[in-house]
């Protein structure tokens, strides 16, 4: 687990973009894993940028991402598919037919939907970077605390938290979705490279359980202590309980060496 600290937010969205450009550069047709939410917000706004300026084209990229709301259309302004088109698909160069949520519409049978989404990235090749931020309970994607640790895409009933949580982004005429299809922790853990963003105080416990609290599956996130290529990328505050701050300092300048050297990624 590589943990690097940043001063602030803004910083933590531009090295994002920096792994993820650099690897779309190295490897043009990645296959990348999505996340929705507040904190990649920001990392999608420096892609869109960079892919302005003519350094980057997402035009043989593929995408799937980690979850959506259960029985959402997808025109509903409040589904991740819009998420999506309006952070960074209708921006970029990226064929929206290779972009995929794990949908399930009304009648559809969820049990059945994920197993299709688990063979559509199959087919892809798997993916090569997820990006990953986190629930202040641990959670990554919707897998919520008590998710199996080798769990792979399905439906799950959102916690009471994540739903007061996500309040904020609905008014009082929208109906808040309770449940919603997700990635399993086994699939994310069976990307090639993970980077989860985390930002902001009330994230803080969180982080301290992944990098340092024990495996288990009250912190979902933690399990990421078992993947060969996870990153987590932190601002100052996210990172306020972690012990040694020090210590990753100094790994991440010596990686900064190595990188210089030999590349960010070794296995592409
Ligand atoms: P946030 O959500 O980026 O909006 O804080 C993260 C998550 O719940 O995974």
């Amino acid at each position: 687990m590589q943990v690097i600290i940043y001063d602030d937010a803004q910083q933590v969205a531009q090295s994002a973009a920096v792994w993820v450009k650099t690897l779309i550069q190295q490897k043009p047709d990645t296959v990348l894993g999505l996340a929705t939410g507040s904190t990649p917000i920001s990392l999608y706004k420096e892609l869109v940028d960079e892919h302005k300026k003519g350094n980057l084209s997402f035009a043989n990229v593929k995408s799937f991402n980690l979850d959506e709301y259960h029985q959402i259309e997808e025109t509903n302004p409040q589904s991740y598919r819009s998420f999506m088109k309006q952070h960074l698909f209708d921006h970029v160069d990226i064929d929206q037919s290779n972009t995929y949520l794990p949908t399930c519409a009304i009648g559809e049978n969820p049990r059945a939907q994920g197993l299709a989404y688990e063979e559509k990235i199959k087919q892809a090749g798997g993916i090569d970077l997820q990006i990953l931020g986190i629930g202040a309970n641990g959670h990554i994607g919707f897998n919520e605390p008590t998710s199996s640790l080798v769990s792979r895409t399905r439906i799950k009933t959102l916690t009471e938290q994540t739903i007061t949580d996500n309040s904020r982004l609905f008014s009082a005429d929208e109906e808040q979705p309770t449940m919603a299809m997700t990635m399993g922790i086994g699939t994310i853990m069976d990307s090639r490279y993970v980077l989860l963003m985390a930002t902001g105080k009330n994230k803080a416990k969180a982080v301290l359980d992944t990098v340092a609290g024990p495996l288990s599956a009250m912190c979902p996130a933690s399990v990421l202590q078992m993947h060969e290529n996870a990153v987590i990328l932190l601002d100052k505050e996210a990172a306020s309980e972690l012990a040694d701050h020090e210590y990753f300092q100094w790994t991440d300048e010596q990686n900064k060496k190595l990188n210089a050297e030999f590349g960010l990624f070794h296995n592409f």
